[in-house]
């Protein structure tokens, strides 16, 4: 029988991830927009872009329950505000209500709808549900540094899976000669790297060196001083939060980072922001190859991942899987961890 996750671990999910910051769309996209309707952790957001200033509001108009984000956005006394589709009420980027066309008195300001904290980091526009949060958004040190190379690809198509298993399915590695054959491994060659973790400033770090194929993510192809030999050694470092992962490979060129953040919709379903940042080969012309090579490894991955139930991650103790301690000690850190958080 296919197991399914029970009503308590989907509410001990979404009540666990709501102090911590979640991408929820492309600033860019937002700018442009203005008006974009996300779900995060099972409820109806409407992100905004008012005023110069993003903002997060529940999605549901506070007289008779309409999504706010069918409507427009609008001017009410020189303020920005979205205007209700359903009878025209109107609120500012706080979600209070601003003007109410059938009444012409003063507004109670108990008229309200929720909102939240959001900001934008990486060309991200992220929220987090928690006022109290003093979680922090996960580090990308490439980002501002000139000396790399970098490619956005926010995914516009949900992955059917909880963020969790997106974050373990990205820090496993003994899948890549199965999964990845010829790209990050090669196939009937088994990894059996040492994998040094432990836990350093909020983040699960994970060091182990594997060999992998002669392609544009071990090292610059151009580069005519390097022996071109079948596989190459490359050390991983590993970076992971609750729900982003950063991976830095080493090698003879220099340095290739994959960034990961993945958004949790619901339980079941989540989006992808990725960042893929080089400190070599760092011709604009050869983004598109190392984007469809990235695209590649994705949609590889993305089968599997989505196979896994039940979709959200249960405790490490549920006995639902047969682990091995040695092998798959990263991602047994990261599921202990999790639950440690009072995530799972
Ligand atoms: S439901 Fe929004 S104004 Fe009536
Ligand atoms: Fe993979």
């Amino acid at each position: 029988m296919i197991k399914t996750n029970t009503v308590y671990q989907i509410e001990k999910f979404y009540e666990g991830m709501k102090k911590y910051w979640h991408p929820v769309c492309s600033f860019k996209k937002l700018k442009y927009k203005k008006i974009i309707p996300i779900q995060l952790l099972g409820e109806q957001i409407v992100i905004l872009f008012l005023q110069g200033e993003t903002a997060a509001l529940l999605d549901v108009c506070k007289h008779y329950q309409a999504q706010l984000s069918l409507g427009k956005i609008d001017k009410f006394k020189g303020n920005d505000c979205i205007r209700c589709p359903y009878h025209g009420w109107a609120y500012d980027r706080f979600g209070k209500c601003i003007d109410i066309p059938q009444i012409n008195k003063k507004i109670s300001k108990n008229i309200k709808v929720p909102s939240y904290q959001t900001c934008e980091k990486y060309g991200i526009v992220w929220v987090c549900l928690d006022h109290n949060s003093k979680s922090e958004i996960p580090d990308l040190p490439e980002y501002d540094d000139g000396n790399y190379r970098k490619i956005n690809f926010f995914e516009k198509e949900t992955t059917k899976t909880n963020v969790l298993r997106m974050i373990m399915g990205t820090l496993d590695n003994t899948h890549f000669p199965w999964v990845h054959g010829g790209i990050l491994g090669s196939k009937g060659k088994i990894n059996q790297s040492k994998n040094n973790c432990n836990f350093e400033n909020n983040y699960l770090k994970v060091i182990y060196s594997i060999e992998q194929p002669n392609n544009l993510v071990t090292f610059d192809q151009s580069d005519e001083l390097i022996e071109k030999s079948k596989s190459v050694n490359i050390k991983y470092t590993n970076y992971v939060t609750i729900n982003t992962i950063r991976l830095v490979k080493s090698g003879p060129s220099g340095n290739y980072s994959i960034w990961l953040s993945s958004c949790p919709n619901t339980f079941n379903e989540s989006t992808n922001f990725w960042i893929f940042s080089r400190n070599y080969d760092k011709s604009p012309k050869k983004d598109k190859d190392y984007l469809d090579l990235a695209k590649t490894v994705r949609l590889q991955d993305k089968v599997v991942i989505e196979s896994q139930t039940p979709k959200l991650l249960i405790p490490f103790n549920s006995k639902i899987g047969i682990p091995i301690m040695s092998s798959d000690k990263p991602i047994i850190e990261y599921q202990k961890w999790i639950e440690k958080l009072g995530i799972i």
